[in-house]
C-alpha cells in the first residue's frame, strides 16, 4: 500500500508530465508557426512522450492500489522565440523535472517504499537523457549561428526523430 505522502507526491508528478506535455505541445505549434516542420515533429513526439511518462506513474498509483487525482493544468505560453530560445526553455523544464524526480526518488526512500524506487530509477536515468539531448540541440543550434541554411538542414534532422522512444 502507498503511503498518503508518497501518493500525493506521485499525482503531483502525473500532473508535471502532463503540464510538460501541455508545454510541448505549445511549442510544437510555436515552431509549426515559425515554418520549422522538423523542431515542429520533434515537439510533437516529446509531448507524446511526456504522455508516457504521466501514464507510467499514473498506472503505478492504480497497480499500488492508490488513488489517482488529477491535478490543474496551468496554459503555456504560446511564443518562445527562436529556436534556440525555445530549446534553452525546454532544457530549463526538464532540469525542474530532474529535480522533482530527483525529491520523489528521496520520498520513496524515505518512506521505505522500494517498488516505488525501483520504478523511479527508471525516470532518474530517463532524465540524464533528456537533459542531455536539449543541451545536445543547443549546442548545435548555437554552432548554427544566424545561418538560415545551417537552421533547414538542422530542422530536416529534427524531423527524422525516429518513434520508440519514451
Ligand atoms: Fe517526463 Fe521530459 O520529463
Amino acid at each position: 500500500m502507498l503511503s498518503k505522502k508518497l501518493q500525493v507526491a506521485l499525482n503531483a508528478q502525473v500532473t508535471a508530465e502532463l503540464h510538460a506535455s501541455h508545454l510541448y505541445l505549445s511549442m510544437a505549434a510555436h515552431f509549426s508557426n515559425a515554418d520549422l516542420p522538423g523542431f515542429e515533429a520533434w515537439m510533437r513526439a516529446q509531448a507524446e512522450e511526456e504522455r508516457g511518462h504521466a501514464f507510467r506513474l499514473f498506472d503505478f498509483v492504480l497497480d499500488r492500489d492508490g488513488q489517482v487525482e488529477l491535478g490543474a493544468i496551468a496554459a503555456p505560453a504560446t511564443d518562445f522565440g527562436s529556436a534556440l530560445t525555445t530549446m534553452e526553455a525546454t532544457l530549463a523544464h526538464e532540469k525542474k523535472v530532474s529535480a522533482q524526480i530527483n525529491d520523489l526518488y528521496k520520498l520513496s526512500g524515505d518512506e521505505n517504499d522500494y517498488p516505488a524506487q525501483v520504478m523511479l530509477q527508471w525516470f532518474v536515468t530517463e532524465q540524464v537523457e533528456e537533459e542531455k539531448t536539449a543541451m545536445d540541440i543547443i549546442a548545435r543550434l548555437k554552432l548554427a549561428g544566424d545561418d538560415g541554411a545551417a537552421l533547414l538542414l538542422m530542422d530536416q534532422e529534427m524531423g527524422s526523430r525516429g518513434g520508440g522512444e519514451e
